[in-house]
């Protein structure tokens, strides 16, 4: 098995190893994953942390946006993964319209992630407005990651996609976001797809930790989409990503060898069966 790149961390990940490693200048490895199976392979491969995204809405749900996925979906999937890793932080999205109404539901909400998914953080999305929440979570004792930038559960808001903060003005506020978020407790934050130099200025501005996604190479750590790096979303190229593999031609030619061998009775032989 290759060890390429393996964290020289081999106990397991915490909130405070995150905070650690950003001291001491480790970079911070972060994937999504969604399931048992897929989550095992990512921790033994050594990834810090894993963060059960309600992008799994998009890649395992097929929806659109993130808005349609509930509590429930995001602490099946989270009991999932946590079933599987051994090393790595599991972080679970709290999803829209958990956090948004009050911060008394949104720790209930939080609880229930902690509780019946056995998850090890939360993530919220949002600056300012949910500061008085996050304090809230962090005081019951649950460690909470910020996201800033585009935040895909607001993208009826935003109308698009495209990169945040490009002016000034949501520049300052962003830092701001930033800096009223640590004050709060956050232990993280993910800034996703904003201008490399204001992540670099985020990263300088908080003593925690921030995770990129399309934010360029001067955050602490990076943060990928599982399905997108390993090319099973063959339509989804954005600039920002790198594919390192191509699994969709290699599962789409492996499938229709198997149907193949299926059809010509090739399969099973002698010494498949009993
Ligand atoms: O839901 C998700 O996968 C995320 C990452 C893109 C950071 O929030």
């Amino acid at each position: 098995m290759s060890t390429q790149g393996k964290s020289s961390r081999p106990d397991k990940v915490t909130t405070q190893t995150v905070v650690e490693m950003k001291r001491s200048g480790e970079k911070i490895s972060m994937l999504t994953a969604y399931d048992f199976t897929m989550a095992g392979i990512v921790d033994s491969a050594g990834i810090d942390v894993i963060l059960v995204g309600d992008s799994a809405s998009n890649v395992m749900a097929g929806f659109d946006t993130t808005i349609p996925m509930t509590l429930d979906h995001m602490i099946y999937h989270t009991s999932c993964v946590v079933r599987a890793v051994q090393r790595a932080l599991v972080i679970a999205d709290l999803p829209f319209m958990t956090y948004q109404v009050t911060a008394k539901e949104a720790l209930i909400n939080a609880g229930r992630m902690m509780k019946e998914a056995g998850a090890h953080a939360v993530k919220l999305e949002g600056g300012k407005t949910i500061t008085e929440t996050v304090r809230k979570i962090v005081d019951a004792g649950i460690p909470v990651m910020g996201h800033l930038g585009l935040t895909p559960q607001s993208i009826y808001k935003f109308g698009t996609y495209k990169v945040r903060a490009k002016d000034q003005k949501e520049a300052d506020q962003l830092l701001q976001d930033a800096k009223k978020l640590e004050e709060a407790g956050v232990f993280s934050i993910v800034l996703e797809k904003i201008p490399s130099e204001l992540a670099r200025q985020v990263t300088e501005l908080v003593s925690v930790p921030t995770i990129g996604i399309g934010a360029g190479p001067n955050c602490d750590g990076q943060v990928l989409v599982l399905h997108d790096m390993l090319g099973l979303n063959k339509d989804f190229s954005p600039r920002f990503l790198r594919r390192y593999s191509d699994l969709h031609e290699i599962m789409k030619d492996a499938v229709g060898r198997y149907v193949y061998d299926v059809k010509s009775g090739d399969f099973p032989n002698e010494t498949e069966q009993y």
